[in-house]
């Protein structure tokens, strides 16, 4: 695709919103109330809105290299906080995916000059998870697993966020969600993470209620 070719499709893209609904962008330019904060990965094959059929307004999105919840990531930061604070989402969805980059790299560990911080995280992953990840012989079976706990410990990750507990305490929500985009067969997988308990068992560690209070 050439960057000519961009410009051309956005033209057509118009022009077919505009025949199904001649207000359509009159519309979008009111405001967005999506219900979903979804974090997944910069890869190009993991596209997100199209591969969840999702529509201009219906989803706020964040994505980095390998789907990561980093404490220190500002960006990560302002976007759960507008996205819970602000827009009040019911969902946080993270979206792994297998054959991730990512990932990848932090199985086969060489220096990546400026990428090594960043898969520093993914390597916490595989050593938090050593002995079950070992254990698995077959190197695909193993890559897939840690796209999968990589996927689990960011959620964990949501639910460190004060702006996130805050809420949750305040409200129920957002609910916290784990998923996989399987490239290679096109599929979404939910992996049907139970948020509360795995919180429930770090609780003592990360719960910030005593800063909730105070509201
Ligand atoms: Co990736």
């Amino acid at each position: 695709m050439t960057l000519k070719d961009i410009f051309k499709h956005n033209e057509q893209w118009v022009a077919q919103k505009l025949n199904t609904d001649p207000q359509y962008f009159e519309k979008l330019a009111k405001g967005q109330h999506p219900q979903i904060l979804y974090i997944g990965c910069s890869d190009s094959r993991v596209t997100a809105e199209d591969l969840m059929g999702a529509q201009p307004g219906e989803i706020f999105i964040h994505r980095n290299v390998a789907n990561l919840v980093v404490s220190t990531d500002n960006n990560l930061n302002a976007v759960v906080q507008y996205a819970v604070e602000h827009l009040k989402v019911k969902h946080i969805v993270i979206c792994g995916h297998y054959e991730c980059g990512g990932v990848k790299a932090a199985l086969n560990p060489s220096d990546m000059g400026q990428l090594n911080s960043w898969l520093q995280t993914l390597r916490d992953v595989y050593r938090l998870h050593r002995t079950e990840l070992d254990a698995i012989s077959n190197d695909h079976k193993r890559f897939d697993r840690l796209v999968e706990l990589n996927v689990l410990e960011q959620c964990i990750n949501v639910i460190k966020i004060d702006h996130v507990q805050r809420a949750w305490y305040q409200t129920g929500f957002p609910k916290i969600h784990g998923w996989v985009f399987d490239v290679r067969t096109g599929k979404l997988i939910d992996l049907g993470l139970n948020m509360e308990k795995e919180f429930g068992e770090i609780r003592t560690i990360y719960d910030l209620k005593p800063l909730n209070k105070e509201k």
